[in-house]
């Protein structure tokens, strides 16, 4: 049995914005029942620009941004004997030029994680130098645009890379900027699919099995390679802050080795991103970024001393814990079905008019999300409430987006559903799965609407099928 479906009932209505700041948009509240993001009834949205829709709050985005970049800078100041801190945004959660403007407009970097992501964040205008590009099978082209634009750093992360990147940077005639990504042996993370530490996955140079002091060594001895710092990123979806601050531990701890048995200093860490949100307002509350960089400065400083290492710059990779509460989803209700049960009683199945398309999340993770109408109060009494299962249009039954939610007992067609917390692997991990076509993200902010990425239209699908006209 589920754990949803163990909960007692009435247990699982949503909390208002105002209850939980960390679930919903920091602009998000009711207004004569009507849920209003950035200023803009979501009713509006719903007439004016449709269904289904990604909203996001560009406040809560900036300010997100803005308490990332100001914890860094705070924490790892040269004041504080440090030598300065930043964050890169990890534009694998939501990218658009807009975004990538706007968290650099905030001093943050912009990390990206393929082609696509790259020549976005180069066409945005963010400036090369706050670029980095992650992946552990980089194409020649993503490694040749990344040399040829002059972007700040390229994580390794396999020994077969140290020598791609070796050999494009001596046809280019450049020093390719390179930070090391590292196998911590660390075990952390929402789900299986997102831990990326341990032994058995297959990101980063094992410490455990010398793999990450072979490739040092042979970066070292590479004429076209620049070797800039070391690379940690431990999972996604952690709450507390231990794992992190053990990651940062075992990095410099390896800095000290590469001291000692290469003779080699590291001027820059990069601890990752994968500071845990809310979802459905039962999760644990976050850490802020506030308590997560004064963690990894303590231990940065503390091994530091310890080894006699003058301590480098140091930077993080943040995607969810900015972009996720930002954006909520705007469905709208469509057919309603009471289902019943084997073991008695019923299930009612609201569909609304998205699904497995836009949010493969609770599919992929089996990860719970909660959900609200947007038109209308939903009452505090349980009586007035019945508990539902909301599923998309595909056609799968697995197509479930909520497994169980209270909503009012009257829900109908035609009610607008709105679900928080979609702004980071939402939009970036939707699909055409049925030829549905993915929603717009729509940025709302002092009452104003404006697309940051329109909404694809069926003729969009088409242009690609060569054998129609
Ligand atoms: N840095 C690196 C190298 C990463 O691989 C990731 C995420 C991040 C930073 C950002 O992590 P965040 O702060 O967003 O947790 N699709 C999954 C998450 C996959 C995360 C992949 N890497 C999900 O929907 O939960």
């Amino acid at each position: 049995m589920r754990k949803a479906d163990r909960a007692p009932v009435g247990s699982l209505t949503c909390p208002n914005p105002g209850e939980r700041p960390d679930l919903w948009p920091w602009s998000a509240r009711r207004v004569d029942g009507v849920l209003r993001v950035g200023g803009v009834d979501l009713t509006r949205i719903a007439c004016e620009f449709g269904t289904p829709t990604f909203v996001l709050d560009v406040e809560g985005l900036r300010g997100r941004a803005r308490v990332w970049a100001s914890a860094m800078a705070e924490e790892f100041w040269d004041g504080y004997g440090m030598r300065g801190g930043d964050a890169f945004y990890a534009g694998k959660a939501f990218l658009s030029a807009d975004v990538a403007r706007l968290v650099a407009s905030e001093g943050l970097g912009v990390d990206t994680a393929s082609l696509g992501e790259l020549t976005l964040a180069l066409r945005a205008g963010v400036d090369p130098k706050r670029i980095g590009l992650h992946g552990n099978n980089k194409s020649d082209e993503e490694i040749r645009l990344a040399l040829e634009s002059g972007i700040h750093r390229i994580f390794i992360d396999s020994m077969d890379e140290v020598r791609q990147v070796e050999r494009i940077a001596a046809e280019l005639g450049v020093a390719a900027p390179v930070m090391v990504r590292l196998k911590s042996g660390i075990h952390a993370g929402g789900n299986e699919y997102v831990a990326t530490a341990h032994e058995d996955q297959k990101f980063g140079l094992s410490l455990a099995t010398g793999q990450a002091l072979e490739a040092m060594a042979a970066i070292a001895r590479a004429p076209h390679l620049d070797f800039r710092g070391l690379h940690s990123h431990i999972g996604s979806q952690i709450f507390g802050t231990r794992a992190f601050s053990q990651a940062a531990r075992i990095v410099i701890d390896f800095a000290a080795r590469l001291r000692d048995e290469l003779a080699l200093g590291v001027p820059a860490i990069d601890l990752g991103g994968g500071v845990g949100i809310s979802y459905t307002g039962q999760d644990p509350v976050p850490t802020s970024p506030v308590e997560v960089a004064r963690v990894l400065a303590d231990a940065v400083r503390e091994r530091c001393a310890h080894h006699g290492l003058p301590i480098p710059h140091v930077s993080v990779e943040p995607g969810r814990s900015i972009a996720g509460a930002s954006m909520v989803m705007l469905y709208r209700v469509g057919a309603i079905k009471d289902v019943s049960l084997e073991g008695g009683g019923v299930r009612r199945y609201v569909a609304i008019d998205g699904g497995m398309s836009d949010n493969i999340r609770p599919v992929l993770y089996d990860a719970a999300y909660t959900a609200t109408l947007a038109n209308r109060d939903c009452p505090a009494q349980p009586g007035a409430l019945a508990r539902c299962r909301v599923v998309g249009k595909h056609c799968e039954s697995g197509d479930i987006i909520i497994r169980d939610v209270d909503l009012p007992g009257d829900i109908a067609g035609g009610d607008l559903l709105v679900v928080p917390a979609v702004g980071a692997y939402g939009y970036s991990m939707a699909s055409n799965y049925n030829m549905v076509t993915k929603p717009g993200v729509l940025a709302v902010e002092d009452g104003a609407a404006r697309w940051f990425v329109r909404p694809q239209t069926v003729d969009h699908l088409l242009a690609l099928d060569a054998g129609l006209a």
